[in-house]
Formats: C-alpha cells, sequence, structure tokens
C-alpha cells in the first residue's frame, strides 16, 4: 500500500531566484530529539552517500553528525542499514541520472527490512519537477530534505518513522546561517570549512543559486574557532569552502573581505591551507599580497575559466572577458612562478561557434594549466540557458569536448615534467589498496604523488623526491634528511 504524504512545503524555483538586500542572519541550531527518536535510534545502522561537490560532503558530515548524535551507527553497505540517505547533485543531468539509478535499487532494500527509510536531500530536490517525478514514480522514498533544512532532520526522522508517511520539506526562502549542527568528519587529515553558503553569481549556465540560495557569510569568529579546532586536532590541511569565496563578507555589515579571512585563518598556524572556488571576478590585491606573505597559504589556486570566447563568457553572465582572465594568470604567475592553476571548462554552451571553441583551446595553452575539469553543457531547468536557442548537434560539442581533454591532458603532462628531480613536500594521506608501502600524498602545489614508505608517515609532510611525470600523478622516493 502506499504510504500518504505530508507536504510540509514544496520547492519553487521562483522562490529561489529571489535576493533581498537583507542582512544575514545567524541562527543557532539547539532542536531537542524526542525521547522516542532516541529509543528508536538505538543499534540501527545508516548509510550517507554523498554526491556532488565539497559544499554536499560538508553537509555529509553534518548529517552524520546529527545522525550519530541521536544513536545511529554508520554502516558501509546501503543495504544492511536501517536508513539511507542520499545526499544528491544537480549540477548536470548525469549527476541526477546517477542517483535516479540509485533509489531505483534501493527497492531491494525495502524487499528486506520493510521497516528501513530512505531519504533523499541535497540540491536534485531544491527543484520542483524533481520533487514531483519522486513523488509519481519513487514511493520507496520515506523522507525528502532540503539544503537549507539539514538542521532539523531530528524533526523530521521522528515524523517519518511515527507517523508512517512520507515526509517532504524544502525550503526556498533565502536562507540564514545556521551554527552549532554538529559535525563529523571521516578524514582525520584534511578538513573543508564552510565560510559561506548559497551564491548570488547567477551565471545562466549553473542551477547553483537557486538550490543553494542567497549568498550568505558566516562570522569570522564562528569561522576561527572552528579552524583554531582543527589545529588543535592535529589537521594539517584546511581548505576554506564557498561557490564564490572571494565574495565573502559582501552580505555582513562588518564588511570583511576574503583577504582578510585568509590572513587570519592562516594565522593559526594550520600547516597547509587552501580555499576554492575563487571566482575571477572578485579577485582583489589583497588576496594576492596574503597569498604571497604567507607560507602556508598553497600556491594552487583554482580559477574557473569556462570558456575563452567573450561572446560565451557575456552570454554565460560571467563578468569578465578573456583578456582580463589573462591578466589575472600574469599577475599570478608573476607573484608566484611556481603556482599552479586548475580551472573548470563547460564545452558546448548554447550555440558555441567553431571559433568560440577554438578561443577556448587557445587560453588552455595560453595559462598552461596543471589540470582542469572539463564539462560537456547540460540544461538546467530553471536557468537563463535552458531558454537558450542550441543549433549545435551533440557530436559537435561531444567532439570538441574529446579535443579539449587531449588539449588539458597535453598541458598538465609539459606541466608534470618540471617535478621531475626536485624535492617536495608531500602531505601524506594515505597507502595504496593493493601494497601498503606505497604512499600516497599531495605536494603544495596538489599534485598526487606515488612513492615507497612506511605506514607511519600518513598525516605527516614529507620531502619526497620526484623521479618520474605522468599526466596527473608523479612517482618518486623519501629524499635523503627527508
Ligand atoms: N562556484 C563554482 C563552481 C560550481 S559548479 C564556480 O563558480 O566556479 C562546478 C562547475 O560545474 C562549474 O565551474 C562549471 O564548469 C560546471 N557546470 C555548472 N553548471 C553546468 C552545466 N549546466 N553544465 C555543465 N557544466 C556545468
Ligand atoms: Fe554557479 Fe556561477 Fe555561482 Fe559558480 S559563480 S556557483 S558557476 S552561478
Ligand atoms: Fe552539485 Fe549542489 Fe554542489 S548542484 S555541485 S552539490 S552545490
Amino acid at each position: 500500500m502506499k504510504k500518504q504524504l505530508i507536504e510540509h512545503s514544496l520547492p519553487s524555483l521562483k522562490d529561489a531566484a529571489k535576493r533581498s538586500k537583507e542582512q544575514t542572519k545567524i541562527v543557532v541550531e539547539d532542536l531537542k530529539p524526542s525521547s522516542r527518536l532516541l529509543e528508536y535510534a538505538k543499534n540501527k545502522r545508516y548509510f550517507v552517500r554523498t554526491y556532488g561537490c565539497q559544499a554536499n560532503v560538508v553537509d555529509s558530515e553534518m548529517i552524520e553528525g546529527i545522525l550519530q548524535e541521536l544513536g545511529f551507527i554508520p554502516c558501509d553497505d546501503p543495504i544492511k542499514s536501517d536508513l539511507v540517505i542520499l545526499n544528491t547533485c544537480a549540477i548536470r543531468e548525469n549527476a541526477e541520472d546517477k542517483v535516479f539509478g540509485e533509489v531505483g535499487s534501493l527497492k531491494r532494500l525495502k524487499d528486506q527490512n520493510k521497516e528501513a527509510l530512505i531519504g533523499l536531500c541535497g540540491c536534485m530536490v531544491q527543484q520542483t519537477h524533481i520533487v514531483e517525478k519522486v513523488k509519481q514514480s519513487y514511493p520507496q522514498v520515506d523522507l525528502i530534505f532540503g539544503t537549507h533544512n539539514i538542521y532539523r532532520l531530528p524533526i523530521l526522522l521522528d515524523e517519518a518513522i511515527f507517523s508512517e508517511r512520507r515526509i517532504i520539506e524544502i525550503y526556498s526562502k533565502e536562507g540564514e546561517v545556521i551554527e552549532g549542527v554538529p559535525l563529523v568528519r571521516e578524514d582525520k587529515i584534511k578538513a573543508f570549512v564552510n565560510i559561506m553558503y548559497g551564491c548570488d553569481k547567477f551565471c545562466t549556465y549553473c542551477i547553483v543559486p537557486y538550490t543553494r540560495g542567497k549568498q550568505r557569510s558566516r562570522r569570522v569568529s564562528d569561522i576561527l574557532v572552528e579552524c583554531q579546532e582543527l589545529v588543535r586536532q592535529g589537521y594539517q590541511e584546511i581548505t576554506l569552502l564557498g561557490q564564490n569565496v572571494n565574495a565573502y563578507g559582501k552580505d555582513l555589515d562588518e564588511n570583511l573581505s576574503f583577504a582578510s579571512l585568509l590572513e587570519a585563518v592562516a594565522k593559526t598556524g594550520i600547516p597547509r591551507l587552501r580555499f576554492t572556488t575563487s571566482h575571477p571576478w572578485d579577485f582583489t590585491r589583497e588576496m594576492f599580497d596574503v597569498i604571497a606573505k604567507y607560507d602556508n597559504v598553497m600556491p594552487c589556486i583554482h580559477l574557473p575559466l569556462q570558456s575563452g570566447s567573450d561572446d560565451v563568457l557575456r552570454r554565460m553572465g560571467r563578468r569578465y572577458t578573456s583578456a582580463e582572465y589573462k591578466a589575472l594568470v600574469d599577475e599570478l604567475k608573476k607573484m608566484i612562478p611556481d603556482i599552479a592553476l586548475t580551472t573548470d571548462i563547460i564545452v558546448g554552451f548554447p550555440n558555441e561557434t567553431d571559433d568560440d571553441f577554438e578561443k577556448t583551446l587557445e587560453m588552455v595553452h595560453y595559462c598552461h594549466y596543471d589540470s582542469a575539469f572539463t564539462f560537456i553543457y547540460s540544461p538546467r531547468i530553471g536557468t537563463p540557458g535552458a531558454k537558450m536557442k542550441d543549433e549545435t548537434p551533440f557530436e559537435v560539442k561531444k567532439a570538441r569536448f574529446e579535443r579539449l581533454v587531449k588539449a588539458v591532458e597535453e598541458e598538465a603532462s609539459k606541466r608534470a615534467l618540471r617535478y621531475v628531480g626536485n624535492v617536495y613536500d608531500v602531505l601524506v594521506e594515505g597507502s595504496s589498496k593493493k601494497k601498503d608501502d606505497i604512499l600516497s600524498g599531495y605536494t603544495e602545489t596538489l599534485k598526487l604523488v606515488n612513492f615507497k614508505g612506511s605506514q607511519d608517515l600518513i598525516g605527516k609532510i614529507v620531502k619526497v623526491k620526484i623521479l618520474e611525470s605522468h599526466t596527473f600523478s608523479l612517482i618518486g622516493e623519501v629524499a635523503e634528511n627527508g
């Protein structure tokens, strides 16, 4: 029998597109779970699968933090779990297809264990048409919640379990900053720290401003307390996270810049500090100075290009020209000669011409990227891009994509050669699954290095001499006196 639905609130892309000038509200979460939920959770197993970007990784850490505080125990097999939560991504159609595939296969879980619960959350369910589709065609999903109300999980779970109905609660309002949600970090070496949520850029291809809402910055004091605690716990690396980190603080009345926040976090003494993503449009002089001044701010910048054509960039709403982007790259390389640059590029934006695409290739060769994430454009319902006419056949896009991948690999291989024969600091993260004396870690420039060494080096920064280079990884040996 189909369970009845309780719809607390449904997503609305129209509401999600609204932005007000209001100051960010900071709310400290203090929801108390019911005693019947605490009783229920005893010895129950949960499984969380994360799709998408680091924002979702941190959200999943919060979901796990809440579940563990309730008494649930982690389980690494969804089919053996009592509660499965899929934290979804909406960035491209193939990301969504994967989720529907997994929801389909979770029917097996319900066949085995009638009491088991399946929850969907994350960016995908912030979209009206997705929630409609799940309501119609996926009765096995018991709970749907979004990116703005993760902190309400104890309330929503209680209702889903004890009312025996399907619960939907998605907020599309502008959103606040919620502090005080417990968080479980699986990684004990590297940590991601949110400095802001949402995005106000509205690039015309992108769904994120709708699924994540208005840009909201966390208070410096809250960020610093979290980072100081990570240093105290022995973390070796912090990555400050936001869709647009260099727009940090624009929504706070304290008028703080990202550069001053970066400097304050660098001063905590964390051995390695990174940030992502920085939008080329918001890059400031002050940021250059902080990156150059602090040795623990890593010389590696992710600077999404998206396209090398000014016409495409304008239609994407990116707010910079290829000449401005080049000038930024020139300046970064002048200031830090060994800097590693990485990027994101979209191929096949509506009506991208051969000439536009050639300009993207030109840019790849000009910037000598160390690596790049490359994507074929995927229209997202509700974005301006999805309404643009597109006459370019998919095969043409595919052929361009393949050429782009080759160009990126060519540049990455050339860049990798410069490491050979030199010694680098490598933060060791783990060992190979097949051979436990083969360690892997990353240079300051975020290049993957594999080398022979003992397990007790895991979590340490070790000097490694590079012997061989491949496109996306290096092979080395522990340097003498390393
Ligand atoms: N906030 C980051 C990126 C977030 S999404 C930034 O502004 O750079 C990560 C990447 O996905 C984007 O940089 C873009 O290259 C890609 N992307 C976003 N929407 C897409 C779409 N509709 N189709 C294909 N790629 C997309
Ligand atoms: Fe999307 Fe653009 Fe915002 Fe990045 S800056 S999340 S690409 S809208
Ligand atoms: Fe995906 Fe949402 Fe991140 S759409 S890329 S999980 S912000």
